[in-house]
């Protein structure tokens, strides 16, 4: 067994941490506090083929793989949170499924572009009563001539105020329940669809999240990606890619908490040393050291097991689960060690604490990937 990145893997690392550091770092608290989408970055991104890391060059990616793609989305967002969500949403919750379910005429208008980085992409799953209970969809794709008729609200989606298509899903044959949903592919300039103003939110305050409102949006027969009936398939599938995303992001939150814990308690002075010769401060920083270790290997795992074609629902789950809590366990120890410093917006951690928060709650809570690994479990014993 050898647990190690390859050359390519480990040259990747580096170019995205030394981006990281020198555009990414030095911007994020502002990005944050102004609340704007951080378009120079994502250009960025885009330029370093970072917007559809795992798509095949024939269409417009660098065709790496997934665990490259973790690599680099634990170094960005251990830049900037937000940037990471944009780029973990445009890659796992966009490109993922087109690349899997679309044909090659939907792959060269709604991928090439989306993979290349010139357009960007977001996933229209939650509606106002459709969060956990994800089958609860209440959009309704009618059929019309040859294409279709939507009409529905989602809401909470990440990337809707900035992106040139969403994947939406919505319900065709409301009476077969969850085999009753489809996917489509939905322009932003299409009549009929709309997105509100950004929700205000905790943290992650520069990736913007919107309603995404459909009032007569006519599409034609081509924007059906996937067959009917097999929305909910293409929507949990595409989740056991997208929390793999997530569980990189909050590897990337914790390590820039435990990083600025650890430079504060080495030079920071208390009862005449430094706060880092104290047992205290040393439990705190094994703690959060382990855990960002343990999410690492769980999140490098189940990124391996997408790179094997292997079904990876319960790693995925497992990952995502643990690497959230544990950047949420690591921000909170980091803020503790700051003390009241830790509370300043002067200082980095609470936007950290701020930013892990989401990771716990998006793409499914804690608590539904808790069941996802109980059902995966379950059914293979
Ligand atoms: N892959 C393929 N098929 C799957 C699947 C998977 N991972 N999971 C379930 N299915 C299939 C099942 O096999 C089943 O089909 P069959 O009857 O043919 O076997 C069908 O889907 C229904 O499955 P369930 O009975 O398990 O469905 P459920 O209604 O009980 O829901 C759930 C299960 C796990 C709770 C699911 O609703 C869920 O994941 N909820 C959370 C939703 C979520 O993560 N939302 C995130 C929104 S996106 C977002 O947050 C983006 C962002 O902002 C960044």
């Amino acid at each position: 067994m050898r647990i190690e990145l390859t050359e390519e893997q480990r040259m990747l690392q580096q170019t995205c941490k030394d981006f990281a550091d020198n555009e990414l770092k030095p911007h994020a608290a502002k990005w944050d506090e102004e609340k704007r989408f951080p378009s120079e970055a994502v250009a960025q991104l885009r330029d370093l083929g970072l917007m559809g890391v795992a798509v095949p060059e024939k269409w417009g990616g660098p065709e790496m793989d997934n665990v490259s793609y973790v690599v680099a989305m634990e170094e960005i967002s251990r830049g900037c949170a937000s940037t990471g969500v944009i780029m973990s949403v445009n890659n796992s919750l966009y490109c993922d499924p087109v690349l899997r379910y679309g044909n090659d005429e939907q792959k060269e208008r709604w991928l090439s572009p989306f993979a290349s980085g010139q357009k960007l992409g977001c996933f229209g799953l939650t509606e106002p009563q459709a969060g956990s209970d994800a089958a609860a969809q209440k959009t309704t794709a009618v059929p019309d001539g040859d294409g279709w008729v939507l009409n529905g609200t989602k809401s909470w989606i990440t990337n809707a105020p900035n992106a040139d298509t969403a994947l939406i899903f919505a319900m065709t044959e409301p009476d077969k329940g969850v085999k009753g949903i489809s996917a489509f592919l939905v322009d932003r300039d299409n009549p009929g669809y709309e997105t509100s103003a950004p929700e205000q939110k905790m943290g992650i305050r520069a990736a913007l999240s919107s309603e995404i409102v459909m009032e007569d949006c006519r599409l034609g027969p081509e924007a059906l990606l996937g067959k009917p009936g097999d929305g909910f398939k293409v929507a949990m599938s595409t989740l056991d890619g997208g929390r793999i995303g997530i569980a990189a992001q909050a590897l990337g939150i914790a390590r820039a908490a435990l990083e600025a814990a650890r430079e504060y308690a080495v030079e920071r002075v208390a009862f005449g040393k430094p706060i880092a010769d104290f047992q205290a401060i040393q439990f705190m920083v094994s703690d959060m050291a382990t855990r960002l270790e343990a999410s690492r290997l769980l999140t490098y795992k189940a990124a391996w097991m997408k790179d094997q074609k292997a079904r990876h629902s319960k790693e995925s789950a497992m990952a995502k689960v643990f690497a959230s809590e544990a950047a949420t366990f690591v921000a909170h120890r980091a803020q503790q060690i700051f003390g009241g410093n830790g509370y300043s917006v002067e200082y980095p951690v609470e936007r950290h604490y701020r930013d892990a928060r989401i990771t716990e709650i998006y793409e499914g809570t804690s608590e539904i990937q808790r069941l996802v690994i109980a059902t995966s479990l379950l059914r293979e014993a």
